[in-house]
Parts: structure tokens; sequence; C-alpha cells
């Protein structure tokens, strides 16, 4: 695990990879042809950096705009507003082929390997295609990193594999076939979108291990998206806390575990007395109430509608996120300083 210093830290902006600044994307919806559209605000106003190595969690309730951000961050949509930079590069607004560098570098997972693998390709093609669509000519090459990388990710051997259609496979082989698709171009950034919570308990920590692992091997940076906060434990360096579009908490991960600032992710996180420190976290999930409607949030703190802890100013004024210690930032009236 990377050991994490002063995000701010002078000096360090070299092990940044991924920074993102003030970050929109709205999309437009219209309720007839003539009206004038209204937006789903699914990314508001979001600024991060994630460090080389380094594994971000993402979490919050559905809706919030988890996948929108990973989305935007991989450029699969052009942001609305702001900025990403990945390693120095401004690539808010780069074309497809501008962008031809980039798609080899930062990868997606998908939490529904099913639906993101063709079915109508063997396990072969599906690999082979990523190779072809990158510029790699050379057949025997093509051929010796596909049944290389299936047996990296534990499809072994390799050659029963290559020949099986992903419905021939189980929900844990299409998310290892997934995971080969996903690094076999060696990159350098992935997101990894709910990479778990569609497989059976009992092998989603073998999956989240091979993560782990190829993390640590080839130093892959990564944004983990997730619901489940107890994963994040063991495999998160820091967590982001989105709500609304919104990130509203960002920290290390045992710091958030262990003291949550914010009254929403005090209330996914809920501490149990229990003698047994592992046993200490007991994780709620979703607070009381509803989510806000993402294209009219309420006024002021988006959370303020749900929160026990609301000041007057609350509905008046939306909270930035600002750090309250070093690493950590909140965005909530009642750290203002
Ligand atoms: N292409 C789109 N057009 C219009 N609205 C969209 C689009 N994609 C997402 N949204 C809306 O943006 C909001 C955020 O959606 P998103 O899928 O990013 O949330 P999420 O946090 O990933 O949720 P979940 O945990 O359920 O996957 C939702 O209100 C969703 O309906
Ligand atoms: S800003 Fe106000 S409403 Fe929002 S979380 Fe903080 S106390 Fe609650
Ligand atoms: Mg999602």
């Amino acid at each position: 695990m990377v050991v994490l210093g002063d995000e701010d830290m002078p000096g360090d902006n070299e092990n940044i990879i991924l920074e993102v600044k003030d970050l929109k994307m709205w999309f437009p919806v219209r309720k007839g042809l003539l009206s004038k559209p209204e937006y789903v605000k699914a990314v508001n106003n979001v600024s991060f950096s994630i460090k080389k190595g380094e594994t971000l969690a993402l979490v919050g309730e559905s809706g919030s705009g988890k996948t929108t951000l990973g989305k935007t961050v991989l450029r699969l949509y052009e942001p609305s507003e702001g900025s990403i930079i990945f390693d120095g590069k401004d690539i808010s607004h780069l074309t497809e082929k501008e962008l031809r560098w980039f798609r080899k570098r930062a990868q997606m997972i998908y939490q529904d390997p099913y639906e993101s693998l063709n079915p109508y390709y063997k396990v072969y093609d599906i690999l082979d295609e990523v190779l072809i669509s990158n510029g790699i000519t050379d057949k025997e090459e093509r051929s010796e990193r596909i049944l290389s990388v299936l047996d990296r990710v534990g499809l072994t051997p390799p050659s029963e594999y290559i020949k099986k259609y992903p419905h021939m496979l189980s929900g844990g082989q299409r998310q290892r076939v997934a995971i080969a698709r996903a690094i076999i171009l060696n990159p350098d950034f992935i997101v990894a979108d709910e990479p778990v919570s569609m497989l059976d308990a009992s092998i989603r920590a073998q999956i989240l291990y091979l993560l782990r692992e190829f993390r640590e091997s080839y130093g892959i940076t990564l944004l983990y998206i997730t619901h489940d906060l107890a994963t994040t434990k063991y495999f998160s360096d820091r967590i982001a806390v989105m709500y609304a579009g919104r990130l509203i908490e960002v920290g290390k991960t045992r710091e958030i575990l262990g003291n949550p600032f914010h009254p929403y992710t005090q209330a996914l996180i809920e501490a149990v007395p229990d003698p047994d420190p592992q046993n200490r976290l007991k994780l709620r999930g979703t607070p009381p109430g509803e989510p806000p409607n993402l294209i009219n949030p309420p006024p002021g703190c988006p959370f303020n509608p749900r929160c026990p802890k609301k000041l007057d100013i609350c509905e008046k004024e939306v909270p930035e996120l600002i750090e309250v210690s070093p690493g950590r930032k909140v965005a909530c009236h009642l750290y203002r300083t």
C-alpha cells in the first residue's frame, strides 16, 4: 500500500497522475421538443487528485454520480465544465484521435461483466480486439500476450479459456476476463466501477485480491467505485465520499472509517462498542430519507433535508470542500473556520 503524505505538500505534484478541477457533468433533459432543457447535475464542481500507485475509493449511495464521475475522468464523456489533467496533460476536450495515447493508459472495469463483454466474441477475440485496435499488428505477439494475461488473471490453462464465449463462464471468470482486458495494455490508471457487486460473496474477495495484486505489482493507480464501505478498509488508501454530484468528504481510509466528520459520512458509518477492533465498524449503508433530485437539488447544502445537525446557513449556502486537517477535506458548515 502506498504511504501517503499531505496532499498539498510542496514538490509532490510530480507524483499526481490525475487532477480534476471544478468538474461538471450536466446531462440535458427536455420535457417537450420545444421546451428549454433542464440539467441533471450528476457531477457538480468536483475537484480531487490521485497519486501514482494510489487507490482512491469513491463511495456514496445510488444516483450520487459515482459512475458519471468515473466515466468523465476517463473521457467517455466530455465534461460540461472544469478540467481533467492526466499525467500533466489537459485531456478535458481532446478529440478521440488526440486521446489515442490516453486510451492505452487508462481503462475501465464495469460492474456487470456480462454486459461489458461482447457475447458473440470468444475470450480470445475479446482480448485480440483490444490489441488490434491499439496498433499491435504482429499476430504471434498478440497471441503470446493473450495467453500470458489470462494466466495472470488466474484463468488457467489459458488454452482452455480462449475458446469460450462469455455465457460459458461463471460470473467470477467473466470478471477475470474483464480485468484481463483492462490490464492487457499495461495501463497506469483503472476506474473499477463496483467490480464485485454482482458477484457471489465467496468470489468477491478473490477478485479484489487479484486487483490489489496488480496494483501492487504493476503500480496501477485505481479509482475504486463502491457502495460497500467495508471493502475500502482493506483495499483503498483514501476515500472520497460523494453526495448529490459533489464530494463532501475526502481523507485517508482509516481516518474516515474511524472518525467520520461529515454528518452524511457519519450516517453511513456507525461505530459500535466492541472489544474486537475488527468488529467496531458497523456500516449502515444508507441514512434515513431520500437522496435529492439532481435536476433541482435543495438550495444550500444538498444534504440539508436529511441532516440532523442542520444550521440556518445550511439552506442558503453550499458549503465548500475545505481542508480541516492535513489531507482531510470536508464540505460542511459545521467545519467553517
Ligand atoms: N446519460 C445520462 N443522461 C441523463 N442522466 C444521466 C445519464 N447518466 C446518468 N444520469 C443521471 O445522473 C445521476 C447519477 O448517475 P450515476 O449512474 O453516475 O450514479 P451512481 O452513483 O453511479 O449510482 P449507482 O450507485 O446506482 O451506480 C442519476 O440521476 C442518473 O439518472
Ligand atoms: S452543511 Fe449543514 S446541512 Fe450540510 S451536512 Fe453540514 S450541518 Fe448538515
Ligand atoms: Mg454507478
